[in-house]
């Protein structure tokens, strides 16, 4: 099987390349090389390529930029899907799509979870230009899968574990701040990569939900990152509105892996336990980071 694989720099991008180069031949162009906002690259690529799968971890990923970057986040996030889709539909391949759980608005409340056929709703620029991405998808690609994820971490991109690293290691922070009244799943992209896996060797169309286990708030999260790490900054609770961003977040972002469930496909354990792996393995490398100033 061969996936084209787009946005292999990037944080998820970069995981699904180790994971699939396992098994799989994957071909990960660069932006430079496929740019996903133009038709006639794609369609080249596609005509020369010949994938059997297109695997889009491609994203404008800045919410709070999203807010003033209208063209450039129309042109990423919904015409390169777009462009995508078509193509997939010409030459006859699968689309896995990546979106996102700020395509709700957060309002249910907690710990009722979001389901695949929730009406969408969303509330920032982001969040609206990840909806018209599915419906570019849906509506062009005959085969497609959707994969909605949500609070991902993972060693090769700037996450809430970087922030909150980095601020509590600056020095003379006395302590830090974080928000008690956003809940969500952190999830690994290394888990997710593996989801990924699962899915794509599977003959299945649709929207699926595909983040870890439990829930938590950012206030809860951090505490934990801290404990596990040995960070002695004490954290303070604050809510969303004491600490106002560009981007309206949403509260509840709580993804049950319900269709996945149904099909006996998820494989994501609870968040604590990716967590604790993640950190095992790279916690060393993320408090270097954090003391250099490179996150
Ligand atoms: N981060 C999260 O918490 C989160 C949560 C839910 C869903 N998602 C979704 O998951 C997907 C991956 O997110 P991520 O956080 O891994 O993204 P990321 O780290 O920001 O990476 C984005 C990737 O997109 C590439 N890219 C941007 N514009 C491009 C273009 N025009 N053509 C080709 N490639 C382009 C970037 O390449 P360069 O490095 O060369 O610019 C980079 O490889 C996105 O769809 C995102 O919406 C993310």
């Amino acid at each position: 099987m061969k996936i084209l694989l787009l946005g292999s720099s990037g944080m998820l991008g970069s995981d699904c390349k180790e994971v699939l180069s396992k098994d799989y031949e994957v071909i990960a162009p660069s932006r430079k090389e496929l740019d996903i906002i133009s038709w006639d690259v794609v369609i080249e690529n596609l005509q020369r390529l010949a994938p059997d799968i297109i695997l889009n971890c491609v994203g404008f990923t800045d919410v709070d930029a999203c807010e003033t970057e209208a063209f450039a986040v129309r042109k990423i996030n919904v015409e390169g899907p777009r462009n995508l889709a078509q193509g997939a539909a010409r030459f006859n391949c699968r689309l896995i799509h990546l979106s996102s759980d700020y395509v709700f608005s957060g309002k249910k409340s907690v710990p009722q979870p979001y389901f695949e056929d929730d009406p969408v709703d969303p509330i920032s620029a982001y969040g609206r230009s990840k909806v018209e991405s599915e419906v570019a998808v849906k509506e062009n690609a005959p085969n497609y899968i959707i994969v909605r994820s949500a609070w991902l971490c993972g060693i090769n991109g700037n996450n809430f574990i970087d922030s909150i690293l980095a601020n509590a290691l600056k020095k003379k922070q006395k302590s830090l701040r974080v928000v008690d009244d956003q809940i969500g799943s952190p999830t690994w992209t290394y888990r997710l990569a593996l989801q990924i896996k699962e899915l794509l060797e599977k003959d299945i169309k649709g929207t699926f939900h595909a983040t870890s286990e439990g829930y938590c708030s950012r206030l809860e999260f951090a505490r934990y990152v801290f404990k596990k790490l040995k960070i002695k900054t004490p954290i303070e609770p604050c809510s969303m509105s004491d600490y106002p961003q560009p981007a309206q977040r949403p509260a509840n972002c709580i993804l049950e892996n319900r269709l996945m469930k149904k099909n006996g496909l998820n494989i994501m354990p609870d968040w604590k336990k990716d967590i604790d792996e993640y950190l095992d393995q790279f916690g060393k490398e993320l408090i270097k980071r954090a003391r250099a100033g490179k996150s």
